[in-house]
C-alpha cells in the first residue's frame, strides 16, 4: 500500500459542516453544471450492472439514472445531504436504490469484494486523503469490477492555476478543494499494480471536469 501524498486536505469536520450548509440548496447550485459528469459516469457504471456502490452520493442527483438491472447502495459523510438523497429515493420510487448510509469512503465497513463496480462523482477532492479513499474502493470491488470516478483535475498553469490556488484558501468553507494535481491519481495508481487506467475524458462544461475509469485486474 502506498504512503499518502502531503496534501493540503479537509478535515471531516470541514466536509461535515460544509456541507450541512450545501445541502438545502446543493441541488440550485450544482444540479445543472455538474449534469454531463454525472450522466457520463452513470453510463459507463449501466453498461456493467449489478451491486453498484455510489460514493459520496450527496443529494443522491445521479440515482435516477442507474437502470433497473443495477442494485445501488449510496454512502455519504453527510447526513443532512444524505437526507436529500432519502427524500428523492421516495418522490421518485427508486425501486433499486437498496441502502443510503452514513460512512466514511476512507473507511468502508463493506467486505472486501463485494461489488461489481464502484461510482464516485465529485468526490476525490472533497475528501481529506484521496490515495485512502482509492485505496478502500478498489479493496470493495470485486476483480474484473470497475472505479468510476469525475472530478475537476487542477491546472498545472495560467489563470485557470491561478483562480484555483486563491480559491483554495477557501477550500474549509467551500468544502472541496479547488487545487487537485494529476499527480495525486497519477502517483497512487504507479504504486497499485493491480489497477489500471482503462479510460481518461474531459467532459463539459469548458472540459472543467474528468472522467477516470479504473479497473481492478485481480
Ligand atoms: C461535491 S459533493 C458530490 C455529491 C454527488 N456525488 C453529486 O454528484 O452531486 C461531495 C460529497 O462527498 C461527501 N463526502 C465528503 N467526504 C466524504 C467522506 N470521507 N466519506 C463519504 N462521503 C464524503 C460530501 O458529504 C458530499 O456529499
Amino acid at each position: 500500500m502506498k504512503e499518502t501524498i502531503a496534501s493540503p486536505g479537509l478535515s471531516h469536520s470541514d466536509v461535515e459542516d460544509a456541507y450541512a450548509r450545501w445541502a438545502p440548496v446543493y441541488d440550485l447550485f450544482f444540479a445543472a453544471t455538474m449534469h454531463p459528469g454525472r450522466k457520463a459516469a452513470v453510463a459507463a457504471i449501466n453498461q456493467i450492472g449489478g451491486k453498484i456502490l455510489d460514493v459520496g452520493v450527496g443529494t443522491g442527483l445521479e440515482l435516477p439514472m442507474f437502470g433497473p438491472h443495477t442494485r445501488v447502495t449510496g454512502i455519504d459523510l453527510s447526513e443532512p445531504m444524505l437526507n436529500m438523497a432519502r427524500k428523492r429515493v421516495e418522490r421518485q420510487s427508486l425501486a433499486n436504490v437498496d441502502a443510503l448510509l452514513v460512512m466514511d469512503a476512507q473507511h468502508l465497513s463493506f467486505p472486501d469484494a463485494s461489488f461489481d463496480a464502484v461510482v464516485a462523482p465529485y468526490v476525490l477532492s472533497v475528501v481529506p486523503e484521496p490515495e485512502r479513499t482509492l485505496d478502500e474502493l478498489v479493496r470493495v470491488v470485486k476483480p474484473g469490477g470497475e472505479i468510476v470516478l469525475v472530478n475537476h483535475i487542477g491546472a498545472e498553469s495560467g489563470p485557470m492555476a491561478a483562480l484555483e490556488a486563491w480559491l483554495a484558501k477557501s477550500s474549509g468553507a467551500l468544502g472541496w478543494r479547488p487545487q487537485f494535481p494529476w499527480a495525486i491519481v497519477g502517483d497512487w495508481l504507479a504504486h497499485r499494480t493491480d489497477v489500471s487506467l482503462i479510460e481518461r475524458r474531459t467532459l463539459p462544461p469548458l472540459s472543467l471536469f474528468t472522467l477516470l475509469r479504473l479497473r481492478r485486474e485481480r
